[in-house]
């Protein structure tokens, strides 16, 4: 899988060539968790697909990264995940690692117009079907996109998750659309396991310097989440990473089917 590739990406910028061990399709690439992840893969010189909305994120993404290439999808729509796996097809063929890590709990997504914002029971279903889209369709519409293209044996599935799938977060409805992810893992690891793929869902507890909160985290508020935990702190986008990097090393072979907590104790014995 070793190779020298000219790639550019799906609106024709040239990246030059790449030198890269395997390919790592990330979703939601260009910030917080899903960044913190090519940066990580890049520097075992694998080559990095980054995946999300906004093209000039992901551009500026992948220009701080060796090997990287920005792929600018709506993944809540077929049409967006077919994007990415006909991009794929077209550049390198196999995926080795997918991360489905694109998600958030709506806050940075337009608001509802005001008529539904006035009404609330339109509110909640605005709010279910949002949550829905941004955590579990993209995750999924982009797994079943791709799964044909993956590295048979030694291919890689990994899912973000949360803390939220175990205890919520407030409406129901993020947490209820991370713990969506679970079954559905289950069920693929049980597809994909004949052909020595592995697929694992990684559940963060609060992870700082992410776009996640848009903003609106208060101070007392991350003290107490803080608080919760057994070492005393937060969690950064690189503890988060490094699990999803070595969850895709050859040594984690043995290990799917899996939710793996990532949260400093916050949440204990899943
Ligand atoms: N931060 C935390 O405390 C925390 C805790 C537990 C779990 N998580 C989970 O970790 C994952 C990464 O989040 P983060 O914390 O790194 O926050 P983030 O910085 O907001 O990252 C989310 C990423 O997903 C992308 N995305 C959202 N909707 C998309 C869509 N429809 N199509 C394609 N890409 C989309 C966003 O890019 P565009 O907006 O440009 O599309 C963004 O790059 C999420 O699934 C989140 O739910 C986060």
């Amino acid at each position: 899988m070793t190779g020298n590739y000219p790639v550019t990406d799906p609106l024709g910028t040239p990246y030059g060539r790449v030198m890269a061990e395997r390919t790592v399709v990330i979703s939601g690439g260009g910030t917080g968790i899903g960044l913190a992840a090519a940066r990580s893969f890049a520097r075992t010189g694998d080559r990095t697909v980054l995946v999300g909305r906004r093209a000039e994120v992901l551009r500026r993404a992948a220009a701080g990264i060796d090997g990287a290439v920005a792929c600018p999808a709506d993944l809540t729509e077929p049409s967006g995940a077919r994007a990415v796996a006909d991009f794929v097809a077209r550049e390198f063929g196999t995926v080795d690692v997918l991360i489905n890590n694109a998600g958030g709990n709506g806050l940075l997504e337009p608001p509802p117009e005001e008529q539904v914002r006035a009404d609330p029971l339109a509110r909640t279903a605005h709010d279910w079907t949002v949550n829905f889209r941004l955590n579990t369709l993209t995750a999924v519409l982009l797994t079943e996109a791709l799964h044909e293209r993956l590295a048979s044996p030694g291919g890689r599935v990994l899912f973000l998750s949360s803390i939220a799938a175990y205890r919520g977060s407030g409406s129901g409805s993020y947490g209820a659309s991370k713990a969506a992810l679970h079954p559905y893992a289950h069920d693929l690891a049980r597809r994909l396991g004949p052909r020595g793929i592995t697929v694992n869902v990684v559940a963060p507890g609060l992870i700082d310097d992410t776009e996640f909160f848009a903003g609106r985290m208060t101070e007392e508020r991350r003290r107490a989440r803080v608080a919760e935990t057994l070492n005393g702190r937060a969690g950064t986008p690189g503890d988060v990473a490094e699990t999803l990097h070595w969850l895709s090393s050859p040594a984690a072979d043995h290990i799917t089917s899996q939710v793996l907590q990532v949260n400093g104790g916050a949440e204990r014995g899943h």
